[in-house]
């Protein structure tokens, strides 16, 4: 149930780097049991070390989640291996800028089936195990960009728009049943000195990221706490409401701002 993190056990997604490495050690020091998983091992592996130093018992399985057809065989290693899993943080996901009019379509696929599919496809793996306990925790990355839909991220905004509707709707499915869900939406937090690619690093021109740590706490006080939503800043919360009220006249002034983003580049 919601509440004490002590003793839970944790699968946590994308755990290699950036902001799943950092909840990673974040529930590890919370007294969690974490189970990471990713494709880069070394990475992994480096991550799994400092976890293991606070929760012994941590483990590690390299996967490309991705690869849709593998997903349920990995969720049953993983609940067999860990013993079972409390709280599943569905993080892993790929950040990249698609601007129209020249926007790959194998990329539209790849990010769709990274951050909307997949993870879709792990919750469903192991909800049925938790809705027989009666209780466990889904917390979900999504992103800021889900309800601003920002200028040149339209097939990664609308992966993770997808995402938060599918959550949404779980959520209210499933409202008695013990599991609970929990969608987090960071905005611009800084996990590499290297930018996503070059338009992602036009459009943050002066903008300051949080670091990865700050998510984490903010994942670690809202599995404590239960809450169903959280924005990190916390600004972009009231952000998005404002932009419900008239998303053509935003539009409009965001089309405007990334022409100068974007200087002579820019389309229109
Ligand atoms: N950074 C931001 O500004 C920001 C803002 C809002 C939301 N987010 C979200 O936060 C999450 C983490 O991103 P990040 O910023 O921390 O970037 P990151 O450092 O690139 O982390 C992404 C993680 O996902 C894993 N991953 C990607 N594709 C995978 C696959 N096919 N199978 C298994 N693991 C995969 C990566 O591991 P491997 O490469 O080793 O597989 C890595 O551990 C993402 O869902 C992202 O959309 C980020």
């Amino acid at each position: 149930m919601v509440g004490e993190l002590k003793g839970k056990r944790v699968l946590v997604t994308g755990a290699s780097s950036g902001i799943g490495a950092a909840i990673a050690r974040e529930l590890a020091g919370a007294g969690c049991t974490v189970g990471l998983c990713a494709r880069r091992t070394a990475l992994l592996d480096a991550v799994l070390a400092d976890c293991l130093e606070l929760a012994p018992d941590s483990m590690a399985w390299t996967v490309d989640l991705a690869d849709l057809g593998g997903v349920d065989a990995f969720a049953e290693r993983a609940e067999r291996e860990l013993g079972g899993i409390d709280i599943l943080v569905n993080n892993a996901g790929m950040v990249r800028t698609t601007r129209l009019p020249g926007v790959d379509w194998a990329l539209v696929e790849e990010l769709n089936r990274t951050n909307y599919l997949a993870p879709v496809r792990l919750t469903l793996a192991l909800l049925p195990a938790m809705l027989a306990r009666g209780a466990g925790q889904i917390l979900t990355i999504s992103s800021v960009g889900a309800r601003l839909a920002p200028p040149a991220e339209s097939a990664y905004a609308a992966s993770k728009a997808a995402l938060s509707a599918f959550f949404e709707s779980a959520a209210s499915d499933l409202w008695f049943s013990g599991v609970t869900f929990h969608l987090m939406y960071p905005g611009l937090i800084t996990v590499s000195d290297e930018p996503f690619d070059a338009d992602h690093a036009r459009l943050h021109v002066g903008m300051q990221g949080l670091p990865a740590t700050a998510v984490a706490a903010a994942v670690r006080a809202q599995l404590e706490d239960g809450s169903f939503e959280v924005y990190i800043p916390a600004e972009f919360g009231p952000m998005w409401v404002k932009r419900a009220g008239d998303v053509g006249a935003n539009v409009a002034f965001t089309a405007e701002w990334a022409r100068r983003q974007f200087g002579s580049g820019a389309s229109g």
